[in-house]
């Protein structure tokens, strides 16, 4: 059984990375989508929170889970015997980053493939910043998010302790 994992910080999940989501759970056995989180830096949402939002934005997906890491990626997909990890690659812009990501990996496990999916041309330019931006400021983020992502940053811009 072939595993692929899709790490990030989904801060929150959007539709670009849904649309990866959806084209990788048709390639690999098994999906797993993890959320990255570092104790020094924090976000809108708790990995916890982001964890629940992937979860139910991918629940017509019966080969992905969706769970947290701390630490390492090469560290996690070892721990879970995965061959790969997928990441999006949206721009040119994106590039340098995903490159400098995916050979720091390999060199740090020479076993590990890094396998970039190109997002649909609609998401192509969503960010999870600018979805929360758009969102603070009034704008409509209905066509970039699931539904219960809308609900809840709604929830969490209103709260307090908004960012
Ligand atoms: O969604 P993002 O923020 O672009 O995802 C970046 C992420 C989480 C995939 C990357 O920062 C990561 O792999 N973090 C885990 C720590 C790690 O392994 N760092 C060294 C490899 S670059």
């Amino acid at each position: 059984m072939k595993t692929a994992i899709y790490p990030g910080s989904f801060d929150p999940i959007h539709n670009g990375h849904l649309d990866v989501i959806e084209r990788a759970s048709k390639l690999w056995d098994r999906m797993i989508v993890a959320v990255a989180f570092n104790g020094a830096k924090t976000g809108l949402f708790t990995p916890d929170e982001r964890v629940k939002l992937i979860k139910e934005s991918t629940s017509h997906l019966n080969n992905v889970e969706v769970t947290s890491f701390e630490g390492l990626l090469v560290d996690f997909v070892r721990a879970n015997e995965a061959d790969v990890v997928i990441r999006g690659l949206r721009a040119v812009s994106d590039f340098e980053y995903e490159f400098q990501m995916a050979l720091m990996n390999r060199s740090l496990d020479e076993n590990l493939e890094t396998v970039f999916l190109m997002p649909s041309q609609e998401s192509i330019y969503l960010s999870s910043r600018i979805v929360k931006e758009v969102a603070s400021l009034g704008g409509s983020i209905d066509q970039f998010v699931p539904n219960c992502v809308k609900a809840e940053l709604g929830r969490k811009l209103e709260g307090p302790g908004r960012e």
